[in-house]
């Protein structure tokens, strides 16, 4: 049994329009409102034109925002880029970097991955890290030694559990309604911990999420297992009552 508190994060990915995402931030506000107080923090990745006024409209409920990824520098010449301090200056305390539809349709390699989850430090919020293999990886066996790889290139020095999480998110998993067996969750999951000793001094607490078509009716099975530490949703999370569902599950 974890002692570190559940994260239930939302992607919403390039989904809402203002009102739209308004409205499914006061709705997760809603259901939230002290319920989980300790033992499950939440969390809405917004995409970042409506990143301001779901910060404004969260402000004060127990829900907090993140953006959905960040240039590693703080200010300069990067046409459509959004720096990191840009999303803290909204009042994001997350950002999400190395999501696997950033890694393949922008071509986004662990070192460039792991500088914007420097950037995330530097502008004092939490970086969401994700890895994970695809279908062909797991196929031909690589799934361990890929994930791997991607832990220890992506996470940042001074990374801490204070101020990083990782989630782990099977490319073939997203979107698709297909999962991992627990076993090979649970696998994995001890394994990414196991390789974070190298590079965190406190990786015992360091919280590990599980991506890829999470939903209410597999939550509960996922989250109980002993190194998961919550789940990042996309699909589901677009819907207040599916994602108030998963965090519920967080026993
Ligand atoms: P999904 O997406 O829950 O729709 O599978 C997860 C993610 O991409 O973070």
């Amino acid at each position: 049994m974890t002692e570190r508190p559940y994260l239930i994060a939302g992607n919403w990915k390039m989904h809402g329009l203002r009102q739209e995402g308004l409205d499914l931030a006061r709705a997760v506000a809603e259901r939230a409102h002290g319920a989980l107080t300790g033992r499950v923090d939440l969390l809405v990745c917004p995409p970042a034109t409506i990143l301001g006024p779901v910060c404004d409209a969260l402000a004060d409920t127990p829900v907090a925002v993140g953006g959905q990824d960040c240039h590693p520098e703080p200010k300069g010449a990067h046409t459509g880029d959004v720096a990191a301090e840009m999303l803290a200056d909204l009042g994001a305390s997350h950002v999400i970097v190395g999501h696997s539809e950033r890694r393949q349709n922008h071509g986004e390699r662990s070192a460039l991955i792991r500088a914007k989850a420097a950037a995330a430090l530097r502008a004092g919020m939490t970086a969401i890290v994700c890895v994970g293999e695809t279908r062909e990886e797991r196929d031909a066996g690589e799934a361990a030694s890929v994930v791997s790889r991607q832990v220890l290139g992506s996470v940042p020095p001074g990374a801490t559990s204070a101020n990083c999480v990782l989630a782990y998110e099977p490319v073939w998993a997203i979107g698709t309604g297909l999962t991992p067996t627990l076993d090979d969750i649970a696998a994995m999951h001890a394994m990414i911990r196991d390789r974070l000793s190298e590079v965190m001094a406190d990786h015992d607490q360091v919280r590990l999420l599980y991506g890829g078509s999470v939903k209410p009716a597999n939550a509960a099975e996922i989250l109980a297992l002993a190194d998961v530490d919550g789940a990042l949703i996309g699909g589901a999370s677009l819907d207040a009552d599916s994602f108030w569902s998963i965090a519920q599950a967080c026993r």
